[in-house]
C-alpha cells in the first residue's frame, strides 16, 4: 500500500545479547523528535490507535512480542504483523492505523517525526474519509 513500507533495521547479536540500532538520515527518514512505547496490553481483543495523522511521519517496531497493525487509506486494509525487534513499519501521514492482537509481552515502540499534537490527530473514520476527500479536490 503506499504511504507504508515494512523492512528490518541492523542488529549486532554476539555472546551477551542482540543489540538493534536506528539511525535518523540513515535508518529513518526523519529527525525522530519523539519515541513512545505501549505495553501492559493484556487483552487481545484491545484495539489502539484507530486515527491518522495529517502530517506526521512514524516508524513502528515491536521490540518484544507480538502485535499486528492494520493499515487503511480510504480504499483498501493490509495487515502488517511486527513478530521480530528488528522489523519495522514506515506510516507516512494520511493513513488510517488500528493495533491490535498483542500478546501479554508486547512493547509497541513507535519513533515520531513531531511532538505531540492533538490537532494533527483525525480520530473519527468518516472524518477520515472526508478529509481524504477533500484532499483530492
Ligand atoms: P492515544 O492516542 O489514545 O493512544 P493510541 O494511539 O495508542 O490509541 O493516547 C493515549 C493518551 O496518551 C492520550 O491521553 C494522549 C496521550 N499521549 C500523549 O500525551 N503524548 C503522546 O505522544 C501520545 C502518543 C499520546
Amino acid at each position: 500500500m503506499d504511504g507504508i513500507t515494512t523492512g528490518r533495521i541492523r542488529c549486532y547479536p554476539d555472546g551477551r545479547g542482540n543489540l538493534f540500532v536506528a539511525e535518523s538520515g540513515k535508518d529513518v527518514p526523519f529527525d525522530v523528535k519523539r519515541v513512545y512505547y505501549i505495553s501492559g496490553v493484556t487483552d487481545r481483543d484491545t484495539t489502539r490507535g484507530s486515527h491518522a495523522h495529517k502530517k506526521l511521519k512514524q516508524m513502528m517496531f515491536c521490540v518484544g512480542g507480538v502485535c499486528d497493525v492494520i493499515f487503511d487509506n480510504g480504499l483498501s486494509r493490509e495487515t502488517v504483523r511486527l513478530d521480530a525487534p528488528d522489523k519495522y513499519v514506515l506510516v507516512g501521514p494520511g493513513i488510517w492505523r488500528e493495533m491490535t492482537n498483542f500478546d501479554s509481552t508486547a512493547t509497541l515502540m513507535v519513533l515520531a517525526s513531531d511532538l505531540y499534537d492533538e490537532c494533527d490527530y483525525i480520530r473519527n473514520y468518516d472524518d477520515y474519509l472526508n478529509y481524504l476527500k477533500g484532499a483530492l479536490e
